[in-house]
């Protein structure tokens, strides 16, 4: 038997056309190519939510992401590998990116403590005790069949203190050392490392530095979009770009509205993830080509234009406002569904109108078309 794994690409990253700092090109993996620059929707709990993985993939996501920490509490990593692993459960048979689990411990569980070796913490379904080490963390991402592993990193929200941040970063550098031991050499899959350091130009210099030097598949930028004005976020993204090299993905994790993915790819980045899309589906917000409408104002109440009549997606094309309008104050389910739907495919249409651009060389005036699009609805 040869290893099927030997005709199928191991990480292959390449850039097909450059344009300004941004670029375009394409990740080609064992289970499947993701184009960049690449939104990844986010399925926490082993589903994007409000969304059949059909459609997602019918979307032209390339990859989603799933959560460890939510995966590890239920159904538990274990028993995920198991069941034949997260692709399988959740019926994605492409490319999954799997967060550590760091962020959402300090964002989510109680009573967490971190130390050298990892963090403890109290689950927020159950309030059961909980140990994530960077050891662990790989092996979850193992466990669960994870593509693209993160590191385990610990996040500081902003503002703080200097030493604060320092503290974090090094930490963070030090457990990223640990996830490449632990994760080894592992053919067709990836670890990327995640740059800290808050908003401290120094710190984050620092921390990209000292990650490419462990000679990682890929890099995100972390820590930003907590609490930051956008300004701050692009101007670390600047000063972490040079430092990165130049061969390999930059992901910036957490980002973000559809202006902060323009912006970042004009910087140089090449993927992102965000709650954003989906969680505002289901909070009656519509991110459309005219700019985000809220079908909650009863402005919309009898309004029977659709949410964008060129869209290619049914949901923005074959509903009426009113009727969204209607479904989001009667708490619908069917609400919730559509409006994900036309967020995800927003988004994903303003991915692919960014590859198209950055190959034909007019990334800039894309951008000014498309806030152009936003202002004159506003008007
Ligand atoms: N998601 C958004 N920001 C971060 C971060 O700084 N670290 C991790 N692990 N996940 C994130």
């Amino acid at each position: 038997m040869t290893d099927p794994r030997s005709t199928s690409p191991d990480f292959n990253f390449a850039i097909h056309a450059r344009d300004g700092q941004a670029r375009t090109g394409a990740i080609a993996m064992p289970r499947g190519t993701i184009r960049t620059p690449a939104f990844m929707p986010v399925g926490t709990a082993a589903t994007v939510k409000a969304m059949y993985p059909e459609q997602v993939r019918e979307l032209g996501a390339d990859v989603v992401l799933g959560n460890t920490y939510h995966l590890m509490l239920r159904p538990g990593p274990e028993r995920m590998e198991r069941l034949g692993g997260l692709h399988k459960f959740m019926r994605w048979d492409g490319p999954i990116l799997t967060d550590s689990g760091g962020f959402q411990v300090m964002s989510l569980s109680a009573l967490r403590k971190i130390d050298e070796d990892g963090v403890t913490f109290r689950s927020h379904v159950d309030g059961s005790a909980h140990r994530m080490s960077p050891e662990r963390s790989i092996e979850i991402q193992g466990l669960l069949g994870s593509d693209i592993q993160m590191q385990l990193d610990e996040c500081v929200r902003l503002p703080a203190e200097r030493p604060a941040i320092e503290k974090a970063m090094h930490l963070s550098l030090r457990w990223a050392e640990r996830c490449r031991v632990a994760f080894g050499e592992q053919p067709g899959k990836a670890l990327f490392g995640i740059v800290q350091g808050g908003d401290v130009p120094e710190l984050r210099v620092e921390s990209a530095r000292a990650l490419t030097d462990l000679g990682l598949k890929g890099y995100a930028i972390g820590g930003l979009a907590v609490g930051e004005p956008q300004a701050v976020m692009l101007a670390m993204i600047e000063t972490v770009e040079p430092h990165l090299p130049a061969d390999k993905p930059r992901y910036l994790m957490g980002v973000g509205t559809p202006d902060d993915l323009m912006q970042s790819v004009l910087r140089g980045i090449d993927m992102f993830d965000c709650v954003m899309p989906t969680r505002a589906g289901r909070h009656g917000l519509a991110y459309t080509r005219h700019g985000r409408i809220n079908l909650r104002n009863a402005r919309h109440a009898e309004d029977v234009r659709p949410l964008d009549e060129a869209s290619d997606c049914p949901a923005a094309r074959d509903y009426s406002r009113a009727y969204l309008h209607h479904l989001v104050r009667s708490d619908e389910i069917l609400g919730m569904m559509l409006l994900t739907w036309n967020n995800l495919a927003y988004y994903q249409a303003l991915m692919a109108g960014m590859r198209a651009a950055i190959a034909e060389g007019r990334l800039v005036d894309f951008v000014g078309e498309t806030k152009e699009g936003w202002a004159r609805a506003e008007a």
